[in-house]
């Protein structure tokens, strides 16, 4: 067992709550299915964060799925903070079960104490400066607070531990390491970018067809036979002026180009997986993701 899983295991014995983040745009490839079993018996929210990012209609629509299956979500922008102030509400309902218990046994005002997850660059730092703000006090090494730990007050409700559990994605699919490698949870150095920005094209044609042109101001038409993405390379390529030595298209600065364009949100807000498709498409093998290297950045 990875070390970074052992010591999720040892949080996990000391909190009420597991406050999941995912990316709006890839709802289903940035989790981890193992959480379902490693958090078995906690209570669970899950938050949408980047949802600036991400299709507001897709954002909807996830947070229904995630409530179907009885998990609280919520979407959030945990660079603005919008979205955050909801979740304390959403705390309580999560927990209501084990704050009904507490009562019961006569225990009163025993804070939640919750601990935030997920894979890589998901936004877990900038989500916890977000929520804890500046009048968090942190409280640790006191007597009945397990040494080296650092938990956050938030409120005379709810802890959280100040170091969030790394998930480590599941990289098995190749959907799925394709829609890490969009968003950027893969090691970029292990990327053929050319590639990769065929396979965006072509999502992005099924799913958003006038994105791509509309920011480049090109046709956006692929051509014929199973090397038309590049053609659409190339047309970002002179649109945008990439030229190597010569006037020959440098199509791996289109490509980066393009990608950052995804990542940052210039193509406009987009989500990349559909709550409505059974979840064997979200994960299933549909494209090819082609890295360079065995290795992947886990
Ligand atoms: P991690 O702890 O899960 O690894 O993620 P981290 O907080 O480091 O966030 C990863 C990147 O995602 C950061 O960008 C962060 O600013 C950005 N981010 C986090 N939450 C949101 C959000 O809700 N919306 C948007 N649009 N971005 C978000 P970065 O490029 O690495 O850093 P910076 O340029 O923002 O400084």
């Amino acid at each position: 067992m990875t070390k970074a899983k052992r010591m999720m295991q040892e949080n996990l014995k000391l909190i009420d709550l597991i406050i999941e983040l995912v990316d709006a745009r890839v709802p289903m490839a940035s989790r981890n299915p193992d959480i379902d079993e490693l958090g078995k018996g906690k209570s669970r929210i899950v938050l949408l964060n980047k949802s600036d990012l991400a299709d507001p209609d897709c954002n909807r629509a996830w947070m229904r799925y995630f409530e179907d299956r009885g998990i609280y979500a919520l979407e959030v922008n945990s660079k603005s903070g919008s979205g955050i102030k909801a979740i304390n509400g959403l705390v309580q309902k999560a927990c209501a079960e084990k704050i009904e218990r507490d009562r019961k046994r006569g225990i009163l005002n025993r804070p939640v104490r919750a601990m935030v997850v997920g894979i890589p660059n998901v936004g877990k730092s900038t989500f916890i400066n977000s929520f804890a703000g500046k009048a968090c006090t942190k409280t640790g090494n006191k007597p009945g607070v397990t040494k080296g730990k650092q938990w956050i007050r938030l409120n005379k409700n709810l802890e959280l531990l100040d170091t969030p559990g790394i998930l480590w994605p599941k990289f098995e699919d190749n959907l799925v390491g394709m829609h890490l490698a969009f968003i950027g949870s893969m090691n970029d150095e292990i990327i053929i970018m050319e590639e990769l920005a065929g396979d965006l094209l072509e999502s992005l044609r099924e799913l958003y067809p006038d994105a791509v042109a509309k920011r480049y101001g090109i046709s956006g038409e692929p051509a014929p036979g199973s090397h038309g993405m590049a053609r659409i390379l190339e047309e970002i390529a002179r649109s945008r002026k990439c030229f190597l030595k010569g006037e020959s298209l440098d199509l791996k600065k289109a490509a980066d180009l393009l990608v950052d364009d995804f990542r940052s949100g210039r193509l406009g807000r987009i989500t990349l997986e559909r709550s409505e498709l059974p979840e064997t498409q979200n994960t299933g093998e549909r494209m090819d993701v082609r890295i360079n290297a065995q290795e992947v950045d886990q």
